[in-house]
Protein backbone atom coordinates (compact mmCIF):
# COMPACT_ATOMS: atom_id res chain seq x y z
CA UNK A 1 0.00 0.00 0.00
CA UNK A 2 2.88 2.34 0.68
CA UNK A 3 4.74 1.08 -2.58
CA UNK A 4 1.87 1.94 -4.56
CA UNK A 5 0.43 5.11 -2.96
CA UNK A 6 3.16 7.01 -1.35
CA UNK A 7 6.68 5.77 -3.15
CA UNK A 8 6.29 7.58 -6.29
CA UNK A 9 6.67 10.89 -4.81
CA UNK A 10 8.75 9.44 -1.63
CA UNK A 11 11.31 7.54 -3.38
CA UNK A 12 13.26 9.73 -5.30
CA UNK A 13 16.65 11.04 -4.77
CA UNK A 14 15.58 14.06 -2.17
CA UNK A 15 11.93 12.87 -1.09
CA UNK A 16 9.37 15.37 0.42
CA UNK A 17 10.56 16.28 4.23
CA UNK A 18 12.87 13.57 3.98
CA UNK A 19 10.85 10.84 4.48
CA UNK A 20 11.91 7.87 1.98
CA UNK A 21 8.98 5.35 1.55
CA UNK A 22 10.47 3.57 -1.03
CA UNK A 23 10.39 0.16 0.30
CA UNK A 24 8.50 -1.41 3.05
CA UNK A 25 11.94 -1.66 5.22
CA UNK A 26 13.36 1.83 4.58
CA UNK A 27 9.73 3.27 5.18
CA UNK A 28 9.58 0.89 8.55
CA UNK A 29 12.74 2.59 9.45
CA UNK A 30 12.22 5.68 8.24
CA UNK A 31 8.43 6.32 10.00
CA UNK A 32 9.32 4.32 13.31
CA UNK A 33 12.40 6.54 13.78
CA UNK A 34 11.23 10.03 12.46
CA UNK A 35 9.27 13.11 13.46
CA UNK A 36 8.22 15.84 10.85
CA UNK A 37 10.62 18.59 9.40
CA UNK A 38 7.78 21.18 8.96
CA UNK A 39 6.00 20.88 11.69
CA UNK A 40 6.92 23.14 14.71
CA UNK A 41 6.17 20.72 18.03
CA UNK A 42 4.40 18.01 15.80
CA UNK A 43 4.62 14.49 17.56
CA UNK A 44 6.36 11.36 16.15
CA UNK A 45 5.23 10.04 13.01
CA UNK A 46 4.66 7.04 14.82
CA UNK A 47 3.82 6.23 18.67
CA UNK A 48 3.84 2.72 18.44
CA UNK A 49 0.45 1.68 19.88
CA UNK A 50 -2.09 4.95 19.49
CA UNK A 51 -2.60 5.66 15.82
CA UNK A 52 -4.38 8.43 16.93
CA UNK A 53 -1.39 10.34 18.27
CA UNK A 54 1.01 9.88 15.56
CA UNK A 55 1.61 12.69 12.80
CA UNK A 56 1.52 9.91 10.13
CA UNK A 57 -2.10 9.80 10.86
CA UNK A 58 -2.72 13.59 11.45
CA UNK A 59 -0.76 14.33 8.08
CA UNK A 60 -2.51 11.68 6.14
CA UNK A 61 -6.02 12.80 7.17
CA UNK A 62 -5.18 16.53 7.00
CA UNK A 63 -6.09 17.47 10.67
CA UNK A 64 -5.83 20.79 12.04
CA UNK A 65 -1.46 21.21 13.37
CA UNK A 66 -0.41 19.38 10.31
CA UNK A 67 1.89 21.01 8.28
CA UNK A 68 1.10 21.64 4.23
CA UNK A 69 -1.42 19.34 2.19
CA UNK A 70 -3.20 16.34 3.19
CA UNK A 71 -1.39 13.50 1.47
CA UNK A 72 -1.22 12.12 -1.11
CA UNK A 73 -1.58 14.92 -2.82
CA UNK A 74 -2.11 14.35 -6.52
CA UNK A 75 -4.23 11.08 -4.28
CA UNK A 76 -7.69 10.08 -4.28
CA UNK A 77 -7.86 10.46 -0.36
CA UNK A 78 -9.25 14.08 -0.15
CA UNK A 79 -12.42 13.12 -2.49
CA UNK A 80 -13.13 9.91 -0.38
CA UNK A 81 -13.07 11.92 2.54
CA UNK A 82 -15.48 14.56 0.71
CA UNK A 83 -17.94 11.89 0.14
CA UNK A 84 -17.92 9.99 2.58
CA UNK A 85 -16.47 6.57 2.54
CA UNK A 86 -13.67 5.62 4.47
CA UNK A 87 -10.61 4.68 2.31
CA UNK A 88 -9.71 1.04 3.67
CA UNK A 89 -5.93 2.03 3.55
CA UNK A 90 -6.75 4.62 6.21
CA UNK A 91 -7.50 1.25 8.03
CA UNK A 92 -4.57 -0.26 7.58
CA UNK A 93 -2.26 1.80 8.72
CA UNK A 94 -3.98 2.75 11.84
CA UNK A 95 -4.58 -1.05 12.32
CA UNK A 96 0.10 -1.19 11.74
CA UNK A 97 0.51 1.42 14.02
CA UNK A 98 -2.37 -0.22 17.15
CA UNK A 99 -0.32 -3.43 16.40
CA UNK A 100 3.38 -1.74 16.79
C1 LIG B 1 2.01 13.36 -5.18
C2 LIG B 1 3.20 13.23 -4.36
C3 LIG B 1 3.04 12.62 -2.97
C4 LIG B 1 2.44 11.44 -2.65
C5 LIG B 1 1.75 10.44 -3.56
C6 LIG B 1 2.59 11.30 -1.20
N1 LIG B 1 3.27 12.37 -0.70
FE1 LIG B 1 3.74 12.68 1.28
N2 LIG B 1 4.46 14.51 0.81
C7 LIG B 1 4.59 15.03 -0.46
C8 LIG B 1 5.14 16.38 -0.38
C9 LIG B 1 5.44 17.30 -1.57
C10 LIG B 1 5.35 16.64 0.99
C11 LIG B 1 5.93 17.93 1.63
C12 LIG B 1 4.92 19.04 1.58
C13 LIG B 1 3.76 18.84 2.52
O1 LIG B 1 3.96 18.30 3.63
O2 LIG B 1 2.64 19.23 2.17
C14 LIG B 1 4.90 15.44 1.71
C15 LIG B 1 4.96 15.31 3.08
C16 LIG B 1 4.63 14.14 3.78
C17 LIG B 1 4.75 13.98 5.22
C18 LIG B 1 5.22 15.05 6.20
C19 LIG B 1 6.73 15.20 6.17
C20 LIG B 1 7.18 16.25 7.18
O3 LIG B 1 8.40 16.36 7.34
O4 LIG B 1 6.34 16.92 7.80
C21 LIG B 1 4.36 12.72 5.51
C22 LIG B 1 4.29 12.06 6.90
C23 LIG B 1 3.97 12.10 4.27
N3 LIG B 1 4.15 12.98 3.22
C24 LIG B 1 3.52 10.80 4.15
C25 LIG B 1 3.01 10.27 2.97
C26 LIG B 1 2.35 8.97 2.91
C27 LIG B 1 2.18 8.00 4.06
C28 LIG B 1 1.95 8.82 1.61
C29 LIG B 1 1.17 7.67 1.01
C30 LIG B 1 -0.11 7.39 1.63
C31 LIG B 1 2.36 10.01 0.87
N4 LIG B 1 2.99 10.86 1.75
C32 LIG B 1 2.12 10.22 -0.48
C33 LIG B 1 4.25 14.41 -1.64
C34 LIG B 1 3.57 13.21 -1.73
Amino acid sequence: MISSRCAACHGSYLPPGGLDLSSPEVAEQGLLSGRSSFAARAPAYVVPGHHAASYLLHKVLGLPGTWGDPVPLAGQWPSDRACGSADPDLRLLADWIDGL
